[in-house]
C-alpha cells in the first residue's frame, strides 16, 4: 500500500541567496512541480533593494533555468528613505544543487533553502514547504514596543517553526541577534522591545515544517529587516485600515483569467498616511493613491492582480502597510489561490468566432452529468445537446461573458457549469468549465474596446499577395536560389527542350507589415490554361508533395520560394500558370510559430493563433523558355518571366475553406468534485 513511498525518495533541493545589511527583505519560495513523470523544484525569489534599483538582474540569474520577472514598473515603496523597488525571479534548481548568488556589488543575498522532496505518508504527495510571504520594508519608532507577525501559510496543514538560520550550517552570513529584536522561541513572531538602536536591523531567519513525528520536511528562508527611527511622542498614534480592506489572512481563489481587484485604505488621526506600501506576486499592479485632502481622511490604493497563464506558485501573498512620515501600520496579508484546473474534457472542442465562442464536448467524457444543470454566466442562455455531444454558442458580447484587457491581448471568458439545486443528490459528478477566447489587442482601439469586434482587416491590415518568377539564382533571393557550380544539370538535348528552362523558382509573397505575421501556403497548382481545366496540384495540405518540387528555406516569414523542375512537368505549350491559396497567421505568444499545417497541426483545432481568411492568387501567363520569343520585341536580355497577380479583393473573397476568421484559444476548465 505504501509501495512508492519507499521509491520516491526524491532527494533535495537547496538554493544559496546572500541579502548583505543594505537589502531590505528577501524569501524565497520553493514549489515542487510535476514534471514529464518526476519533480523539478522551481525556486522564486523575491528581494527587497534600497533606491537606486539596479536594472535586470542579469548577474543573478544568468542560467536557461532561470527567468527574472521583467515588470514595466516594479513595485516600489517610499519608507524608509530613500526608497526601495522589488525584484523577482524564479529558477529551476536541481535536486541537491546549490547556488551563490549576487545582487549588485551593494547588495548580496544569502538564501539557503532544502525541501525534502520524499512522498508524504499521510497524503501520498509530495511535501508542500510552507508558503512564507515577505513583508513591505518594516518601521518602528525607537522607543516604541511592536510585535511582528510572520505571515505564512502550509498547505499541507503541517506545524510550521520558525528560527534563527544557523551559521554553522553556512545559512546566514551576518548572524546578528540583537537583543532589542528576538524571535520568541519557536514562534514565528519577531518582537522588537522598544529598547534599541535606530538604523536598519536585521535578522536572518528559517521557516521549517514539520510532519508528525517531528521530522523537518523543509527549511525556507526569510531576511527580516526593521528600521528604527525616530522617537514618537505616541507609540500607540499608528495609522488603521479601513473596513473596506479585506482582513488579516483573507483568500481569494481565482480561475484563470479571473482578477482580484482589492481596495487597502488607511487613515490615522493626527498624521497623513502617505503611502499604502505594497508587495506581492510579478503583474500586481498598484494604482496611485488616493488621499483624503487632510490628516485623518483616508488614503487608499486599489491593488489588481488578474491570472494570466504562468508557472507561479498556487498560493501568492500580497501584503501592505500605510506608512505616515514617521510611523507605521500593522502590516496585512492576504493571499490568492490559483484554483487548480483538471484536464478538458477529452474530445471538447473551442472555436473562437468573430462574435462568439462554440463549444462542444462528447457526453460520454462526463458520465453522469445532468445536462439540465447546465448553464452559462447568464442562466438565460440556452445549452443543446444531441445524443452525443453538449454544443453551446456564446456570444462575446453578451450570455454573461466577461471582457479583459490583458497587456496586448483582449480575453473574453465564461463559464460553463452545472448548478445544482440544493436538495439534489450531491454524488453526481459537477462541471466547471472555463471557456475563453483570445484575441491580440492590435485590433482594439481606444478604451472603450468592447464595443466592437475588430475585422480582419483591422488585425492584418489590408494585406497583399503576389507571386513572381525568377530563374535559379536571380532575383530577391538570389543568394539562397543559386545552383552550386557542378549541381547544375546538363541541359538536355533535342529540339523540344532547347529553348525551354530547366528550373523556374516561384515565389509567393505577402506584403504585411506585422512583425509576426507569417504567410502560409496552403495549395498550389500549375496548369496550361487559364481556367485550370486540367490542375497539377504541387503543394497540398501546405506541404509539397510531389518531388519534382523543392521548397527553398528563407528567414523572412512574409516570402515562399518552390523550385519548379519544368522539366518533369510535362506542359506541351510554353506558358503556363500557377495559382495557390495563401493565409497569414500570427502565433499570439511571441514564443510559439504557427501550426505548421504540413505536420498534421490542423488550422481548425484549437491553436494559439490568428489566421485571415484563405485568398486565392493567381499568376498571369509564364513563359518557361528560356528566352524571350523573338516576336516579342524584348528590351533586354531578362530571361525571366516576372508575372505578378495581385489578389483584387472580389478575388480575395474566393475561397474561404474552412478556416475561421480568429481561431484563438485558451480552454481552460475545471471538474470539481
Ligand atoms: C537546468 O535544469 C536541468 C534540469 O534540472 C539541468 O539538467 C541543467 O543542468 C540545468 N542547467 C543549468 C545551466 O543549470
Ligand atoms: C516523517 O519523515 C521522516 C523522514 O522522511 C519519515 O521517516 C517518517 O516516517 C515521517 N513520519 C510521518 C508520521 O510521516
Ligand atoms: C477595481 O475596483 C475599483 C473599485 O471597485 C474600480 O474603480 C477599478 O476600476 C477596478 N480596477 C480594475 C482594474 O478592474
Ligand atoms: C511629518 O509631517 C508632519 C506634518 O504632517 C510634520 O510636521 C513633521 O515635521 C514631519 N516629520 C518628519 C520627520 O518629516
Ligand atoms: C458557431 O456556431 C454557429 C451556429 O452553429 C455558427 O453559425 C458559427 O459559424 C459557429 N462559429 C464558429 C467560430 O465556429
Ligand atoms: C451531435 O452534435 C455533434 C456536434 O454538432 C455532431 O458532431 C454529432 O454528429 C451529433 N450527433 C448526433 C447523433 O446527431
Ligand atoms: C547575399 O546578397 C547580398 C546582397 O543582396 C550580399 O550583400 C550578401 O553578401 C550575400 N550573401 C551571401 C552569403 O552571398
Ligand atoms: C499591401 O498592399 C495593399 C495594396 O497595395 C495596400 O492597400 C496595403 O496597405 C498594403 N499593406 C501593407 C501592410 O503594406
Ligand atoms: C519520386 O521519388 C521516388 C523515390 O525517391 C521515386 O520512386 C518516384 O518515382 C519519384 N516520382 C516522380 C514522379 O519522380
Ligand atoms: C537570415 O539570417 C541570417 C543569419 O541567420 C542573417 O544574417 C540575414 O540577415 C537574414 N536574412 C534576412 C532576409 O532576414
Amino acid at each position: 500500500m505504501w509501495a512508492h513511498a519507499a521509491v520516491a525518495l526524491l532527494g533535495l533541493a537547496l538554493l544559496n541567496l546572500v541579502c548583505q545589511a543594505s537589502c531590505l527583505g528577501a524569501v524565497v519560495t520553493l514549489q515542487p512541480v510535476h514534471q514529464d513523470g518526476d519533480y523539478e523544484v522551481r525556486a522564486y525569489t523575491s528581494v527587497i533593494t534600497p533606491e537606486p534599483c539596479s536594472s535586470p538582474l542579469r548577474e543573478v540569474c544568468p542560467g536557461p533555468n532561470c527567468s527574472t520577472h521583467i515588470n514595466s514598473s516594479p513595485l516600489r515603496g517610499l519608507y524608509p528613505s530613500p526608497g526601495w523597488c522589488l525584484q523577482q525571479w524564479q529558477e529551476v534548481v536541481s535536486t541537491k544543487s546549490t547556488s551563490r548568488l549576487q545582487l549588485s556589488s551593494e547588495t548580496n543575498v544569502l538564501l539557503k533553502s532544502w525541501a525534502d522532496l520524499s512522498v508524504r505518508l499521510d497524503n501520498q504527495k509530495v511535501n508542500q514547504p510552507p508558503h512564507v510571504a515577505l513583508l513591505p520594508p518594516l518601521r518602528v519608532s525607537v522607543n516604541c514596543f511592536r510585535r511582528f507577525p510572520l505571515r505564512i501559510r502550509d498547505e499541507d496543514g503541517d506545524r510550521v517553526q520558525c528560527r534563527y538560520a544557523n551559521p554553522e550550517w553556512g545559512e546566514c552570513q551576518a548572524c546578528s541577534r540583537p537583543a532589542f529584536l528576538q524571535l520568541e522561541d519557536g514562534s514565528c513572531e519577531v518582537v522588537y522591545t522598544g529598547v534599541g538602536q535606530t538604523g536598519q536591523h536585521t535578522l536572518e531567519l528559517m521557516v521549517e515544517d514539520f510532519n508528525a513525528s517531528n521530522t523537518v520536511l523543509s527549511s525556507t528562508p526569510l531576511y527580516f529587516s526593521l528600521t528604527v527611527e525616530e522617537e514618537s511622542t505616541d507609540c500607540d498614534e499608528l495609522p488603521a485600515f479601513t473596513e473596506q480592506t479585506p482582513p488579516e489572512g483573507a483568500i481569494f481563489k481565482t480561475m484563470p483569467y479571473e482578477k482580484v481587484n482589492i481596495t487597502a485604505g488607511a487613515h490615522s488621526s493626527e498624521r497623513m498616511v502617505l503611502e499604502i506600501a505594497v508587495v506581492g506576486p510579478p503583474g500586481l499592479s498598484v494604482s496611485t493613491v488616493k488621499s483624503g485632502e487632510e490628516a485623518g481622511s483616508p488614503t487608499s490604493v486599489n491593488i489588481v492582480w488578474l491570472r494570466s497563464p504562468n508557472e507561479l506558485p498556487h498560493l501568492l501573498p500580497i501584503c501592505f502597510t500605510a506608512n505616515t512620515n514617521s510611523s507605521q501600520s500593522d502590516t496585512r496579508c492576504i493571499w490568492i489561490e490559483q484554483k487548480q484546473m483538471d484536464a478538458i474534457p477529452p474530445g471538447a472542442v473551442l472555436k473562437c468566432g468573430k462574435t462568439e465562442m462554440n463549444l462542444s464536448f462528447p457526453i460520454e467524457s462526463l458520465r453522469n452529468l445532468p445536462l439540465d444543470d447546465l448553464q452559462l454566466n447568464d442562466a438565460s442562455c440556452p445549452i443543446f445537446h444531441n445524443d452525443t455531444h453538449v454544443m453551446t454558442v456564446i456570444p462575446l458580447l453578451g450570455c454573461g461573458t466577461e471582457t479583459v484587457h490583458l497587456g496586448t491581448e483582449m480575453v473574453f471568458t465564461n463559464i460553463l457549469q452545472s448548478v445544482r439545486a440544493p436538495s439534489a443528490i450531491s454524488r453526481l459528478p459537477t462541471l466547471l468549465l472555463h471557456v475563453t477566447c483570445r484575441f491580440p489587442a492590435v485590433m482594439v482601439h481606444g478604451p472603450h474596446y468592447n464595443i466592437a469586434m475588430p475585422t480582419e482587416e483591422q488585425i492584418f491590415g489590408a494585406p497583399r499577395f503576389w507571386l513572381e518568377f525568377h530563374k535559379p539564382g536571380e532575383g530577391p533571393f538570389a543568394n539562397r536560389t543559386q545552383i552550386a557550380n557542378g549541381a547544375q544539370r546538363e541541359k538536355r538535348s533535342g529540339v523540344r527542350s532547347a529553348h525551354r528552362l530547366e528550373l523556374l523558382d516561384l515565389y509567393v509573397f505577402s506584403n504585411t507589415s506585422l512583425d509576426r505575421a507569417e504567410l502560409m501556403v496552403g495549395s498550389c497548382m500549375q496548369s496550361e490554361t487559364p481556367d485550370f481545366q486540367t490542375k497539377h496540384p504541387f503543394v497540398a495540405g501546405g506541404c509539397v508533395n510531389s518531388n519534382r518540387t523543392l521548397e527553398l528555406i528563407t528567414n523572412t516569414s512574409t516570402v515562399k520560394i518552390y523550385r519548379l523542375d519544368l522539366a518533369t512537368l510535362s506542359i506541351q505549350g510554353t506558358t503556363m500558370y500557377v495559382q495557390c491559396k495563401v493565409h497569414l497567421c500570427i502565433a499570439i505568444k511571441a514564443t510559439q510559430k504557427c501550426p505548421d499545417e504540413c505536420a498534421g497541426q490542423s488550422l481548425d483545432e484549437i491553436v494559439d493563433s490568428l489566421i485571415t481568411r484563405t485568398y486565392t492568387v493567381r499568376s498571369g501567363p509564364v513563359s518557361i523558355l528560356d528566352e524571350p520569343p523573338t516576336t516579342t520585341a524584348a528590351p533586354t536580355t531578362t530571361k525571366v518571366v516576372t508575372t505578378a497577380s495581385h489578389a483584387a479583393p472580389e478575388e480575395a473573397s474566393v475561397i474561404a475553406v474552412g478556416v475561421a476568421v480568429g481561431i484563438i484559444h485558451t480552454f481552460v476548465c475545471s471538474l470539481l468534485h
